[in-house]
């Protein structure tokens, strides 16, 4: 008989719900907060009130794209952290109550293993072990996967994430929130020719705080003696800072791989939806022989498609969470 999983989504300002039918995707539906642009950030109350509103929309989406009746599922699977307390509360709630009234199990899903595990949903899946560089708006990690449920992280950031440098950066230009795929965007038409310096840091770990600081001095500087700096050369601006984020990154990764002899790589978080960054990892594979994997743009920012993909390599195990699971906001990546 087939597995057939609805996974819940809601860590952040994003309420997704997925059908999952032994591990194959059959409907991944997202609905993604506006409100928080006019706020330039994520405001924890406004996203738990959103989710309120969307989750079912979002479920009755998922299951009528799936054309499975709610009697049918095996299990509800749901994020149990890392992520904001009360967004994840609903998720939760709802996954509970649910279980309860369908007599079947519940799964909790940890959100760093499930960007990661996203790679599961689609052909070619990677083999084991290999390198996740996971880049999203709250973390920057290296991570040696060496099974679904066996990973170990060898490097991450020491301040900002990096979807948080570009975030930011957003913000120092004027730009709506999230400014990732805006940045991205715009320096399609730029050329990287402000030159923003690399942090020394030691081993594998990760810094962007300093980056931040010195667009804003050089950005300052720029405006003293042209107010209109920003607006002139916005798109080269984009370039420059997108080209430094990705160097610091793929710069890691190639560290990474020479510590660890580990030459498969694969990019996963909100931030791999980048295009020069899946570019440039691509390039780097090339001239360095490594098997590649970038996600597809569905599966790179939140989504519950990979929270039912993990779900279904733990229900293959027997793991399910107890009625009395409680959400996790700090859950480690190891647990
Ligand atoms: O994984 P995700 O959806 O949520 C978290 O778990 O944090 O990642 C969101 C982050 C944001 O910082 C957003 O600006 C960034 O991913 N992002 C991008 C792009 N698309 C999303 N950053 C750079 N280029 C993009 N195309
Ligand atoms: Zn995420």
């Amino acid at each position: 008989m087939s597995v057939l999983i609805l996974a819940i989504e809601s860590s952040c300002d994003d309420t997704s719900a997925a059908v999952v039918r032994d591990g194959v995707v059959l409907s991944n539906c997202v609905a993604s907060q506006e409100a928080h642009r006019l706020y330039g950030g994520v405001v924890p109350e406004v996203a738990s009130r959103a989710h309120q509103v969307h989750l079912i929309p979002v479920v009755d989406q998922a299951l009528k794209e799936a054309v499975i009746e709610k009697t049918a599922l095996s299990a509800i699977a749901f994020t149990r952290g890392p992520g904001l307390m009360g967004s994840l509360m609903v998720g939760v709630s709802f996954a509970k109550a649910m279980g309860l009234a369908l007599h079947i199990p519940l799964i909790d899903v940890n959100h760093m293993r499930a960007h990661i595990l996203a790679h599961f949903a689609e052909d070619p899946k990677p083999e084991f072990p290999f390198l996740s560089l996971t880049v999203s708006g709250g973390h920057t990690q290296l991570v040696v996967v060496r099974d679904f449920f066996e990973m170990t992280i060898i490097g991450q950031t020491i301040d900002d994430a990096a979807g948080e440098a570009f975030d930011k950066t957003g913000k120092l230009l004027g730009l709506d929130y999230p400014a990732g795929p805006l940045i991205d965007q715009l320096a399609q038409n730029g050329q990287p020719k402000f030159p923003f310096p690399e942090p020394k840091i030691e081993g594998l770990d990760f810094s962007f705080s300093g980056l931040k600081t010195s667009i804003l001095y050089f950005l300052r500087k720029q405006i003293k003696a042209q107010p209109d700096f920003i607006q002139e050369n916005l798109a080269d601006i984009c370039a420059s800072v997108q080209h430094r984020i990705i160097t610091i990154l793929l710069n890691k990764l190639e560290q990474a791989v020479a510590q660890t002899g580990i030459k498969r790589v694969a990019l996963a978080g909100g931030v791999s939806a980048n295009s020069a960054l899946r570019d440039g990892l691509k390039e780097r594979a090339l001239a360095n022989q490594w098997e590649a994997f970038v996600p597809k743009f569905a599966y790179c920012t939140d989504n519950a498609a990979m929270v039912g993909v993990t779900a279904y390599y733990k229900y293959l195990i027997g793991q399910f969470a107890a009625q009395d699971v409680a959400p996790s906001p700090r859950l480690s990546m190891t647990l």
